[in-house]
């Protein structure tokens, strides 16, 4: 297969394999309880999708992006493409059907993926703010290492372990866990292998991250450092936060000297 690695020229920083990338826009939302898929909930006017689907494109990476959308939004998620892409874009981004399961929807959008795409970022379009930096860092350890690579964060809270009646049993020691994010990264053959496999289609016991999804077929994952902003939007207690980081950032971009790139949203 062709590989833009081979392409060894000083002078191409950028010589990474084939990138592809899947936003699943796809879920529900029953959580937030928005009467819309959160993909499509709007935070000063903007479409959750839209955030996402401009940071992807902001990378300095030619690439194919594939937008997984419920069946019923599949349209608006064009639009919201035509809206998002400047013309002269680089990147090929395309629309596919979702699944019921969100490993599904992954899949389907693995499935779009051209075949020259070597390395895969998959996102969730929950994390509007999620940063080109941390989309470039997961990409650089995958090709790196060439092991799946997910952000993670401390957890800061104490933890117990309760059973069904919400009696605590123990706690939980916390400094060997974490919380993890997206955008995760894979090499594509390790993520597309382990969606065919059997072992994710457990009854009632659906993997919620394409980690949990390659770790079941027995491949290793690493972490790297995650951020705050790639806060993910699940009840409506998240909004404000997500607020504060459209206002931080927004208000990053006025304070920026002409001519210079604030954070990409
Ligand atoms: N997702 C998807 N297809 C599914 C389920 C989830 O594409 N069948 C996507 C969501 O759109 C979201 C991401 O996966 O961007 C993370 O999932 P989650 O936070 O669970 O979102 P929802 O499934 O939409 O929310 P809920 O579980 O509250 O219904
Ligand atoms: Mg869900």
């Amino acid at each position: 297969m062709n590989s833009l690695a081979n392409d060894i020229s000083g002078s191409t920083p950028h010589a990474l394999p084939s990138l592809g990338v899947v936003l699943v826009a796809a879920g529900r939302g029953e959580r937030l309880g928005a009467g819309a898929p959160k993909a499509f909930v709007e935070l000063h006017g903007r479409a959750l999708l839209e955030f996402g689907i401009g940071v992807v494109t902001s990378l300095p990476h030619t690439g194919h992006l594939v937008v997984v959308a419920p069946e019923s939004h599949a349209a608006l998620a064009l639009e919201i493409v035509d809206q998002v892409l400047p013309q002269e874009s680089p990147w090929e981004v395309s629309v596919v059907h979702g699944g019921r399961e969100r490993h599904e929807s992954v899949r389907f959008g693995l499935e779009a993926l051209p075949e020259s795409v070597e390395t895969v970022l998959v996102h969730d379009a929950a994390r509007p703010f999620a940063s080109a930096e941390l989309f470039e860092r997961v990409l650089a350890e995958v090709v790196r290492t060439g092991d799946a690579v997910v952000p993670a964060l401390p957890v800061v809270d104490t933890l117990k372990r309760v059973d069904e009646d919400g009696i605590v049993h123990e706690t939980v020691d916390r400094a060997t866990l974490v919380a993890v994010q997206t955008p995760q990264g894979f090499v594509r053959e390790t993520l597309a292998a382990a969606h065919a496999t059997a072992q994710i289609q457990r009854e009632n016991d659906a993997p919620t991250d394409d980690a949990e999804v390659v770790q079941r077929a027995g491949a290793r994952v690493r972490t790297i450092e995650g951020e705050q902003r790639a806060h993910k939007l699940t009840t409506p207690a998240d909004l404000a936060i997500l607020e504060h980081f459209l206002t931080e950032n927004l208000l990053g971009r006025e304070a920026a000297p002409a001519g210079s790139h604030g954070a990409s949203l």
